[in-house]
């Protein structure tokens, strides 16, 4: 079974609300008709009622069981504005300038329903940069307890080759930290095992990934990942991981068998994680586009209630899609 058809079956199963806060564009809407259609969640969009409903009956689309909130007609503006300053109250946020930024940026109106419980979840992008969004999910919602920091993967899904690598790997992090230090590189791994888990329902083989395998060549850049895999030692993780190994000692085992021949995972590994976002962001668009392979994500982990990001080129699938993992996520 495709990880598409059992994402949205989990999602079906788990019945949550997403708030899509772009209701300005019309592949939202479209998507949030879907959503309904297919039983993937109970959606909640964000913008003008009269305009929506316009957009839906031009498209011939039902928006019943779609929730519209406006945010300038909103009972829960004023709550919300309040809560907001208390959260940033130590960056000198005060109601007016929180209830300025509530009314607009759908980003920030959304993240706090989120908060404030009137939402699982948000799913946004198609029509504001990641930057946007994950600052709302940051500045609101904020990480889990314990977890220091936020980052993504990628499932990505193979199309060809699945009896040699296997039908689905994780990339991380591909869209959130420029330049991670070892102790986000860890935290990453850590956190990609809980999404292979929860999300693909996939046990975690993890490797650490450079351009140097075992000792091969030094660099700095090296010694970070090195101690990455340091400190998941010392975290005493209940997973298997192999830190300092080039991709194809990850995932090749002829050449595992060569490079890195005592490993467990090289060889074998189904979460890559990158050492830097320049890495993730390529690797992952390469593997997309020459590989042919479908890449779920960004999805967002480490957050107190998942929030996550859509490309601007996305489709009205796309949109569905992220709904229902996004749902599943929030089901954890
Ligand atoms: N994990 C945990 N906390 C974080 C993280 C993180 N990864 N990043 C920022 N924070 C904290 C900040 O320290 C700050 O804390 P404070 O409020 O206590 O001071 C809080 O979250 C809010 O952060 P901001 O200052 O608002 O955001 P910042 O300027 O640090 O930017 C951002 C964060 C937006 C994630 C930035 O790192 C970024 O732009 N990343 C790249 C995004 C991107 O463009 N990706 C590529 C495209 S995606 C794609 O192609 C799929």
């Amino acid at each position: 079974m495709s990880f598409l058809v059992k994402i949205r079956e989990k999602a079906r199963e788990v019945n949550r609300s997403v708030v899509l806060p772009e209701g300005t564009d019309e592949r939202v809407v479209t998507a949030a008709a879907k959503v309904v259609e297919l039983g993937i969640a109970r959606p909640i969009v964000i913008g003008n009622k009269e305009e929506m409903e316009r957009v839906a009956n031009d498209l011939g689309l039902s928006l019943k069981g779609v929730e519209i909130v406006e945010v300038k007609n909103s009972s829960k503006l004023e709550a919300y504005a309040e809560k907001l300053a208390e959260l940033r109250a130590k960056k000198g946020m005060t109601v007016e300038k929180a209830r300025e930024i509530l009314l607009n940026d759908p980003n920030f109106f959304g993240a706090m329903m989120v908060k404030m419980g009137d939402a699982d979840a948000m799913v946004s992008g198609s029509d504001s940069p990641t930057a946007d969004v994950l600052r709302a999910g940051l500045q609101v919602i904020g990480t889990r307890p314990g977890i220091k920091t936020v980052s993504s993967v990628f499932v990505m899904e193979l199309t060809e080759r699945q009896e040699t690598y296997g039908d689905v790997l994780l990339f991380g992090d591909c869209s959130v930290i420029p330049v991670p230090t070892a102790e986000q590189l860890a935290d990453i791994a850590e956190a990609s095992v809980i999404t292979a888990e929860n999300v693909v329902g996939m046990q975690g083989k993890v490797a650490l990934m450079t351009f140097s395998t075992k000792g091969s060549a030094s660099h700095p850049d090296i010694d970070v990942v090195i101690e990455a895999g340091k400190i998941l030692d010392e975290r005493k993780v209940n997973f298997q991981y192999e830190a300092e190994v080039q991709a194809d000692a990850a995932i090749v085992k002829s050449v595992a068998m060569k490079k890195c021949p005592n490993s467990q995972v090289a060889g074998s590994a189904n979460i890559l994680i990158f050492p830097n976002l320049a890495a993730g962001n390529i690797g992952y668009k390469l593997v997309q586009r020459l590989a042919g392979a479908n890449a779920y994500g960004p999805i967002i982990q480490g957050l107190a209630a998942p929030i996550n990001d859509l490309s601007r080129g996305c489709s009205v699938d796309d949109i569905v899609n992220l709904v229902a993992i996004t749902a599943v996520q929030a089901a954890e």
